[in-house]
């Protein structure tokens, strides 16, 4: 049994919508012996941390950075799961208006010292969330779920 975390922020539901698609495309592969956890950032925790073999962060930029909300998780985390964690494999999803990149690099400043890994390149959705965003998150969530459920990850 694997268990995969995906943790999310939404202000105004873009990422939200990127969030449900991964959910949702990695809860088809029915076959797979896995647990899915799906939390808001402010409700996730340590705990959630310990528990997860893998990872899945969604988050807006805001001011070319990840959400406050998303950077409130990582400060409440870092030093509670400090030494514990084998290094986690991780994937990333962004929504943004126009950019993206300062958020994915925020964010990948910090992952390296849970330390965290990154298994699949970021996923940034530019503009409104689009049927195509959608789809490529469902198969990021697939794709991380099958990696862990296969011990490739
Ligand atoms: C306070 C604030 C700051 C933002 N800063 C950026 C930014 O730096 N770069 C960008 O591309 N989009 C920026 N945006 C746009 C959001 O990233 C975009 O609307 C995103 O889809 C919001 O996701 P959400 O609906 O999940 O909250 C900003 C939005 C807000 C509210």
């Amino acid at each position: 049994m694997k268990n995969l975390l995906m943790v999310h922020h939404s202000q105004t539901g873009n990422t939200e919508q990127l969030a449900k698609a991964a959910r949702q495309g990695a809860a088809e592969l029915a076959e797979l012996d896995l647990q899915i956890r799906y939390l808001v950032a402010a409700a996730a925790g340590p705990d959630d941390l310990r528990w997860a073999h893998g990872l899945l962060l969604a988050t807006p930029e805001n001011f070319g950075y990840m959400a406050g909300a998303m950077k409130d998780f990582f400060d409440r985390t870092f030093y509670a799961v400090e030494g514990e964690l084998n290094p986690l494999p991780y994937a990333l999803m962004i929504s943004a208006s126009n950019d993206g990149t300062g958020a994915v690099q925020a964010v990948e400043r910090i992952v390296g010292g849970y330390p965290l890994v990154a298994v699949q390149p970021p996923l940034i959705a530019r503009g409104p969330v689009t049927s195509e965003h959608r789809q490529q998150a469902a198969v990021l969530g697939a794709t991380l779920a099958a990696g862990l459920d296969a011990g490739i990850y």
